[in-house]
C-alpha cells in the first residue's frame, strides 16, 4: 500500500522502533519507559509536546470524586492508577530531576444545600457499594478542613485518596525524562496516516514520507480520528470542550488547600498559590472560544461554594479538549492492525490514567503481555459485530 514513500529514518533492526503519534503526557511517558528498556523511540506532534490536554488539564487524580454509574470497570482501572501515581511521581521526578507537584491533598466534594446533599448521599451509596475510601462529613466538619466554603453548607464527601499532580509540570518533566533515556521528540511534525503493508502497520506517513517502525502507538488525544489507519475505520475519538481558568492565592494563606468539587466546579490549589477552577463541558468540535457565559459560570459556582474567591486576582484562562469515545471510557491495546496499538480516549481521566495506561501499553510492546485490567478498554468494543454479541 505504502510501497511507493521513500523512507528517512535507517535504526539497525535490533533494537525494536517505535512511533509514537502525540507527545502529549500519554505518549511522552510511554516513550520514556520504553526508551528506557531499550527500544528506539521516536515520538511525532502536530504542535508542541505536552501542550493539548496535557496543557490544560487540573490534574486531579479523582477515582472517587468523579465516580459515574455505569463506570465499573472504568474504576477498577482509575482506582489501580491512583495507587500507581507515587512511585510514578517518584520515578520520574528522579529520572526528571524535576518536581511534578504530586501533592496528597485529598478531595472535598461539597453540598450547598438539600438538594445537593441528597446528590452526595445517592453518589456515596455508590462509593459504598465498591467499598471506596470516602467519608460522609458534616458541614462543621468540612469547614474545619477548608475553613473559607460557603457557611450555607448542607454537607460533604471526603476522598482521602483522591490526591493531585500539576499536569504541565508533569508534561515537562517527561519531556526531560524521555528525551535523557534517548527518545527523539519531533514538534510540528504531524502524522497523517499509519502506513501498513499486508495489513500491518510498518510505520507512519508524514509529509508524503515514510518513517518505518515496528510498532505504532497512536496516542493523539482528542486529535486520534484524524490519523489515517486503513485499513481500519478511524477511531471514534471527539474533542470535548473545557473553558478553564485560574486565580492567584497567597500561597502564604491560601483560600484552599485541598482540591474541593461543588456543584458545577472544581477547584484545585496549586502549591504556588495558583487555585485551577474547571470546566465547562462543551460539544463545540475544537472551537477555542473563550466565552463569557462559559466564564461566568465557572465563576459564579466557584464564588457560591468559597465566597472569598471574589478578591482573588484572575491569571489566566484557557480552553482545552478531552479525547471523548463514543462511551466516554479509554482506547488501549492492539487495534484491528497488527503492530499498531491504541492509548488514547482518556476523555475527563487522562492523568490520572497516565500511570497504569503507561504500564499497560509498555507490557504490551516489550512482552506481548494484555493486563486483564485493560480488556474491557480495546477499539473491538465499538466494532458492530461487538455491539451485535
Ligand atoms: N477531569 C476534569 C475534567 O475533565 O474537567
Amino acid at each position: 500500500m505504502s510501497q511507493g514513500l521513500s523512507s528517512f529514518n535507517s535504526v539497525p533492526a535490533d533494537r525494536p522502533r517505535i512511533a509514537i503519534i502525540g507527545a502529549g503526557v500519554i505518549g511522552l511517558a510511554i516513550g520514556w519507559r520504553l526508551a528506557q528498556a531499550g527500544a528506539s523511540v521516536d515520538l511525532f506532534d502536530a504542535g508542541v509536546a505536552g501542550q493539548g490536554a496535557s496543557h490544560a488539564a487540573a490534574g486531579m487524580l479523582a477515582a472517587c470524586a468523579e465516580l459515574e454509574p455505569g463506570e465499573e470497570d472504568l474504576l477498577a482501572l482509575n482506582r489501580e492508577s491512583q495507587l500507581l501515581w507515587p512511585g510514578f511521581a517518584a520515578d520520574l521526578e528522579a529520572a526528571s530531576g524535576q518536581d511534578v507537584g504530586y501533592r496528597e491533598s485529598g478531595t472535598l466534594v461539597v453540598a450547598l444545600n438539600a438538594d445537593d446533599a441528597g446528590k452526595l448521599r445517592h453518589q456515596h451509596t455508590l462509593h459504598r457499594k465498591h467499598d471506596l475510601p470516602v467519608e460522609w462529613l458534616t458541614a462543621a466538619e468540612a469547614r474545619r478542613r477548608e475553613p473559607y466554603l460557603n457557611t450555607r453548607l448542607a454537607g460533604a464527601l471526603w476522598c482521602p485518596e483522591d490526591h493531585q499532580a500539576d499536569n504541565r509540570q508533569v508534561a515537562a518533566a517527561l519531556k526531560v525524562a524521555a528525551e535523557k533515556a534517548g527518545a527523539r521528540i519531533h514538534e510540528h511534525m504531524p502524522v497523517d496516516a499509519v502506513e501498513s503493508a499486508g495489513g500491518v502497520a510498518r510505520g507512519v506517513r508524514i509529509g508524503g514520507r515514510l518513517h518505518e517502525a515496528d510498532v505504532v502507538i497512536l496516542a493523539a488525544g482528542a486529535w486520534s480520528r484524524s490519523i489515517t489507519i486503513a485499513p481500519a475505520a478511524p477511531l471514534p475519538v471527539r474533542p470535548v470542550k473545557g473553558q478553564m481558568l485560574s486565580l492567584q492565592m497567597d500561597p502564604a494563606n491560601p483560600v484552599l488547600t485541598h482540591v474541593v468539587w461543588g456543584p458545577g466546579i472544581y477547584m484545585v490549589p496549586r502549591k504556588d498559590g495558583r487555585l485551577i477552577l474547571g470546566a465547562t463541558v462543551e460539544e463545540k468540535g475544537f472551537d477555542t472560544t473563550l466565552t463569557a457565559g462559559g466564564q461566568l459560570a465557572l465563576l459564579t459556582h466557584a464564588w457560591r461554594a468559597v465566597p472569598t474567591i471574589e478578591e482573588l486576582p484572575i491569571l489566566e484562562q484557557w480552553v482545552g479538549f478531552r479525547p471523548g469515545s463514543r462511551d466516554d471510557a479509554p482506547i488501549l491495546g492492539a487495534s484491528g492492525v497488527p503492530g499498531l496499538i491504541h492509548a488514547t480516549g482518556h476523555h475527563r481521566n487522562g492523568i490520572l490514567l497516565l500511570p497504569v495506561t503507561t504500564k499497560v501499553i509498555v507490557d504490551l510492546v516489550l512482552e506481548g503481555r494484555a493486563d486483564p485490567l485493560a480488556a474491557p478498554f480495546g477499539v473491538d468494543r465499538f466494532t458492530p459485530r461487538a455491539a451485535a454479541e
